[in-house]
Formats: C-alpha cells, structure tokens, sequence
C-alpha cells in the first residue's frame, strides 16, 4: 500500500526525478536569501498574522523528515522485492532518525524560548525535510547499495566507520552550541527570578523572549554560528559513510550550505548592528579565515 502513489514512496523514475530538481532547484531557492533580506525567524522575525508560535512551528515543520524516512524504509524495500538490508543502510537510516529525534523533538523542548516563524519560512522547511527525506530513503531502501556486495564497491567499512565517527564529533558539537545559546537564557531566566525574590516576589518576571547576548563557550570564541559548521560536518561524516557517489547525502550537505550560508552571514550583520563592530569584527561567521 502507498500513501501517495508513486510518491510515498517513489518509484525509481519519480526518486529519479526528484533528486535531479533537489540537487537544481533548492540551491537556487536558498541563494535568493542573498538578494532577499526579509527571513521570517528567530532574530529576524517580526511580528505579523501569519506567524505560527516558534516551538509548534519548528516540530510540525521538522518531524516530517525522519517520519517519511521511517515510513519509506519500512514499505519501499519490500516493493522494491529486497528482502534484507545491509546492516549499513540500517545504521545509516539510525542516524537520520536519532539527528532528528534531537533537532525536531527535543530541541524546541529544550529552548527556554523561540521566536515566531512565518508561515512562508515554515513551509520552506516544510518542503526541505520532505523532499530531502524522500531522497535519502529511497537510496537507503531499494535504489542506492542493498547488498553486501554492492557496498564493497560504493564504501570500505573503515570509510564507513570514520564517516560514522565525523557524524557523532559534529551531532555531539552542534548539541554543546545549542547548548550554549539555551544557557543564555536560563541564566537570563534566573537573574530576573533573583531580582524579583529580592523585591519579595512582586510583579512579574520581563521573560526571555528575544533575549540575546554574544556566545562566549567553546568555537563561539572565534565564530558567531558554530552549531551551523558543526551540523555541516555531521552531514559530511554522514555523505562520507554513505560513499562518495551518494547523490541524495551529497545533496543534503550541499543544500544546508546554500540554506545556513547566507543565514549565518547576514546574522554576523545583525550582531554588529545589535552589539556594536568593535565586539563583533573579530569573530568570524561560520568559515575560519573565509566568512
Ligand atoms: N536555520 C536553518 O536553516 C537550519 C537548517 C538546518 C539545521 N539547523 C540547525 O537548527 C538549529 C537552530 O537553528 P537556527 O537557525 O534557529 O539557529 P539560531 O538562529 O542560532 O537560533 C537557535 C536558538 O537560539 C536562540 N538564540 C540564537 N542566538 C542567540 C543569542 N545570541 N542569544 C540568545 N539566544 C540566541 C534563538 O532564539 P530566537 O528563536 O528567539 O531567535 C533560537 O531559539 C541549529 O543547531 C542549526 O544547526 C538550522
């Protein structure tokens, strides 16, 4: 049974079709961000009748990802007649799902707070974990290596392995820079507690909305989007464990450059504009010695 025919999951002809406009259309869509300065999220959202609340926005706009990667690892194999797959298509399809366990689940959880999204922001995203995740899974059930031997000839295991261990050093770095921008805010958060108990506990707390500082733990000292170059090294240990010729994690690391790229250069503006350039001038933005 398919949810959509011939798209969940794809044929080979519509998975075919797909990743050609992915690797074309996205990187197009990502680039207008530098001519187009409006983004309607976190610092540079403002407020309007079509923002969805930040935690709602982001889980309804991520899960879809590793939803349909569940979805389509469980029902395109057996109609694509592969009775079992590699251990490596399993343990790459283990990654997804527990990146996005954090990223879609647990990290709206976590942040003391998070700002509106548009909902034209919220469907970009939308569109971007469907479309990446159709792509992904499809490789990793019938249309990439579902043989032992056919992996001998796409990755060695110690590739395979040194993928994997690039994958966890950038998850285990974007979660510690995550981590970094929250406690911003939890200590915000108890510095207002604190004044008011010393005011006997009257009047109410100003809140943590839109509360910003400039991060100061770990990679933050030389960079202002640390948590962006360590998810971009996750997803290259994660292509590099795929094998080289893996077109759909090729295109997910290439596509999140085109996404975070610009992101990340015009938040360097909006640092120098929130904190003056003297604060701001010698950090770079996401690439050592380039941006
Ligand atoms: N944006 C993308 O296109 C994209 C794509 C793929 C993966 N990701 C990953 O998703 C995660 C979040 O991305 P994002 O674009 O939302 O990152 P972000 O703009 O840095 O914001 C992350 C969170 O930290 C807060 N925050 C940001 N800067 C802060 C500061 N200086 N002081 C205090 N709080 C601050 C934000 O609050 P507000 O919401 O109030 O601004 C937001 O809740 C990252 O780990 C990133 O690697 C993002």
């Amino acid at each position: 049974m398919s949810l959509i025919e011939g798209w969940y999951p794809p044929t080979r002809e519509n998975y075919e079709r797909l990743l050609f406009w992915w690797q074309i259309g996205y990187p197009i869509c990502g680039s207008l961000q530098w001519v187009i300065s409006w983004y309607g999220m976190g610092k540079t959202s403002v407020s309007s009748r079509f923002n969805i609340p930040g935690r709602l926005a982001w889980i309804t706009m991520e899960c879809p990802g590793f939803l349909t990667l569940l979805y389509v690892m469980n029902t395109l194999p057996q109609k694509a007649g592969v009775d079992d797959l590699p251990f490596q298509n399993r343990v790459l399809g283990g990654l997804f799902v527990i990146h996005y366990c954090y990223r879609a689940v647990l990290f709206p959880l976590l942040q003391p707070s998070m700002s509106p999204i548009h909902v034209g922001v919220w469907s970009l995203a939308f569109g971007f974990q469907v479309c990446n995740a159709l792509c992904i899974s499809s490789w990793l059930s019938a249309y990439g290596p579902t043989t032992t031997e056919a992996w001998s000839s796409v990755c060695s295991v110690p590739q395979f392995i040194f993928g994997i261990g690039i994958f966890y050093l950038g998850l285990s770095s974007n979660f510690f820079h995550d981590e970094e921008l929250r406690e911003i805010r939890r200590r915000e958060q108890k510095r207002q507690e604190r004044i008011r108990k010393k005011a006997g506990g009257d009047g109410q707390a100003a809140g943590v909305e839109k509360h910003y500082q400039i991060p100061q733990a770990g990679l933050f000292r030389y960079m202002l989007y640390p948590h962006y170059l360590s998810e971009w090294v996750e997803w290259f240990g994660f292509w590099m464990a795929a094998g080289w010729g893996c077109a759909p994690a090729r295109a997910f690391l290439v596509n999140e450059i085109f996404s975070m790229l610009p992101r990340a250069v015009n938040g360097k503006k909006w640092y120098m504009e929130r904190f003056g350039e003297d604060k701001i001038k010698k950090k770079w933005a996401i690439i050592p010695g380039v941006w």
